[in-house]
């Protein structure tokens, strides 16, 4: 790995020393992973992991850092792993403790992840890629492999005693009362997790030693507080402070009135209100969009600071997007709604692999068996998220605490703005899907002058702000637009500076290759989801082209002009000289076409499968 250089080294060995505040995360992007399930130590793609069991996959410390390069590459500047403590061993009916949240010893590592060394060099791979690390912790309870009537409270440390706890009772969750919820016990009959009594003076002590010198011992940047909801609001003022890191609280409800008020005693807490609004507006062309539109403006008055939020559309404990929805234009419509709204962008490992797992376990799929790819859509559509969050971010000192607020609803559309009058950015989001029309979307309220060069940033189009101020947004497919002035994408990396040092190419000339033994009379075609490639009709497939084939290099080709930022999936197929059609077999291929000047060509290595 190339260091970077040494002024920058200084400044990652001095946040080693000082963690990160909240001020200094407010800029932060964050890729969450459960670390049983992100990367083996070996590097292996193909090692196989049964989500249904609920059993170790053999994800490690060492893993992630195998792959920082994948996450960053996203342009994520911080990750969220899952507990690291020791937790019990063996499996019960719910599986084994593979994510870290059956706690029995707070002061020693879990040596399925590898050694408390490997945690140590974790953290400062990061840092030394000016990278940031958060580290989720249980505070709440520890776990037992038993019911709440049969604890022995000895082996736990610290707390080895029942009198540390609240007296067994199981939550009752049909209503929201924060007694019952700071008193009863999370988990199940299988697996019971004793609640810690966080009101006795010892027990808030011990915790505050306890955290002060777990985030001095790993150089944690930040902490990601498991279960806060159930535990009383004013433990947390002197645990943050203790901590002395940046803080974010788990407050699983959608209830802006009970989750806001938790930001005056912890900096962070999870958009739960949002995420739920976010999902039912998305999920599907007849979601609630007022009711989002309506959530924005309530949490943008009830929370104490937006900018603080941690934003996320999935998590370990809800079944995916891709469960609800397979469409992709939706899927990214929520990516680009979580990047570009106030606060913390916050993605869960394989979302950007489309992955579509259900309920608690089948969420937690492993993610090597995507083989890491940079070229899946969602992980190119993070990417330029990331990007236009960055720039608006370089471009504007306000924009991060400049509250964003919406401007524009319909029954499918959504359109907000953020940032200084000038340098505001402007997003429109759609859940029409995929099959969406295209049509010209006249918007106003964006509050830029009219004249005003704007670049909508996903297809590096320019739009000139008409002469009563709106703009003519194009939509189509149901994809997301965002839009910030041509003065600050001028010169910047996205778009290639929107055409500051080139003309920017509006197609590229992509050739596909595809390596395929056919017999005399089969011909070879590209089918995919974009009208250059036939919309999956196998009629309007593109023919390729069998001139540079050779029994030992049995090669196909075609080069097609396609649009510049297109992303699509697609499939080769053969036709038979009977006219029957043969399919590569699932999943389907998917390519985000490049952007770049104007004589951009583009090259895809295939192979028949
Ligand atoms: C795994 O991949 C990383 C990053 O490419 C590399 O540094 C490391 O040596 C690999 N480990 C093994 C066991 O192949
Ligand atoms: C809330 O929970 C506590 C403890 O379980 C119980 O004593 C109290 O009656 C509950 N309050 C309401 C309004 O149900
Ligand atoms: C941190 O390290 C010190 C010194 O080795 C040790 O005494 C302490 O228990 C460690 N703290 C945690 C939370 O592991
Ligand atoms: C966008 O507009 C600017 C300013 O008019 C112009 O210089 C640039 O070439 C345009 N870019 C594209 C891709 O059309
Ligand atoms: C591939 O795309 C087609 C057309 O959208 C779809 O019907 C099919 O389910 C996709 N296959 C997979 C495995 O996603």
């Amino acid at each position: 790995m190339k260091l970077p250089n040494v002024s920058l080294v200084w400044s990652a060995l001095a946040s080693v020393a000082l963690g990160l505040t909240a001020d200094e995360w407010r800029s932060q992007s964050i890729y969450f992973l459960l670390t049983d399930r992100f990367g083996l130590t070996s590097n292996s793609t193909t090692a196989s992991c049964d989500v249904a069991d609920g059993l170790y996959c053999g994800g490690s410390w060492q893993g992630v850092i195998n792959h920082l390069d994948y996450i960053q590459g996203m342009g994520f500047t911080a990750i969220w792993i899952t507990p690291v403590t020791e937790n019990f061993e063996g499996s019960t009916s719910d599986g084994e403790a593979y994510h870290g949240y059956w706690q029995q010893n707070a002061y020693a590592t879990n040596s399925h992840y590898g050694g408390s060394s490997d945690l140590l060099k974790l953290s400062e791979a990061l840092h030394a890629r000016g990278m940031y690390l958060m580290v989720d912790i249980v505070v709440n309870n520890m776990a037992y492999d038993g019911a709440g009537t049969s604890v022995d409270y000895s082996i736990f440390n610290p707390f080895p005693s029942q009198s540390y706890y609240h007296s067994y009772c199981l939550i009752n969750y049909n209503t929201y009362n924060a007694t019952n919820w700071n008193d009863c016990w999370e988990g199940d009959t299988i697996v019971s997790l004793p609640d810690l009594d966080t009101t006795q003076t010892y027990v808030k002590d011990t915790w505050n030693a306890w955290v002060k010198s777990f985030v001095a011992n790993y150089s944690i940047d930040g902490l990601r507080i498991d279960s806060a909801m159930h535990i009383q609001q004013d433990f947390f003022t002197a645990f943050e402070e203790a901590a002395g890191v940046y803080c974010i609280g788990e407050l699983d409800y959608g209830d802006p009135a009970v989750v806001c008020p938790y930001q005056s005693v912890l900096s962070g807490v999870l958009n739960y209100p949002i995420y739920w609004q976010l999902l039912y507006a998305f999920e599907s062309s007849s979601g609630s969009i007022s009711n989002l539109y309506n959530m924005i403006n309530t949490v943008k008055s009830d929370c104490a600071d937006t900018s603080l939020l941690g934003n996320f559309i999935e998590n370990h404990d809800n079944p995916r997007f891709a469960y609800y929805t397979s469409d992709y234009s939706e899927a990214k419509n929520v990516i680009s709604f979580i990047f570009l709204t106030d606060g913390i962008p916050i993605l869960y490992y394989g979302q950007e692999q489309h992955y579509s797992g259900g309920n608690i376990p089948l969420n937690r799929e492993a993610l090597w068996t995507s083989s890491y790819s940079t070229t899946a859509q969602l992980y190119t559509h993070t990417k330029t998220s990331n990007a236009i969050r960055s720039l608006a971010i370089a471009k504007d000192s306000a924009y991060l605490t400049y509250q964003n607020y919406p401007i524009y609803q319909d029954s499918n559309t959504i359109a907000m703005r953020k940032g200084t009058t000038g340098l505001q950015l402007v997003t429109v989001l759609s859940n029409l899907g995929a099959s969406g029309s295209s049509y010209t979307l006249t918007l106003s309220g964006s509050g830029y002058t009219s004249g005003t060069v704007v670049t909508e940033l996903y297809t590096c189009t320019n739009v000139t702000v008409s002469s009563s101020g709106s703009i003519a947004v194009p939509m189509a497919s149901g994809s997301p637009r965002a839009f910030l002035p041509w003065s600050s994408v001028s010169g910047s990396s996205l778009c290639n500076g929107a055409g500051s040092g080139c003309t920017a190419a509006s197609t590229v000339a992509v050739t596909f290759e595809e390596v395929v033994t056919t017999t005399y009379g089969q011909e070879v075609y590209l089918t995919g989801s974009i009208s250059q490639l036939g919309s999956w009709s196998t009629s309007s497939a593109v023919l390729l082209s069998a001139a540079q084939y050779t029994s030992s290099d049995p090669l196909w080709t075609v080069t097609v002009n396609l649009p510049a930022g297109e992303s699509f999936q697609y499939k080769f197929i053969i036709v038979n000289s009977d006219g029957t059609v043969e399919w590569e077999s699932d999943p389907n291929r998917s390519y985000t076409v490049p952007t770049g000047c104007q004589g951009l060509t583009a090259t895809v290595d295939d192979t028949w499968r």
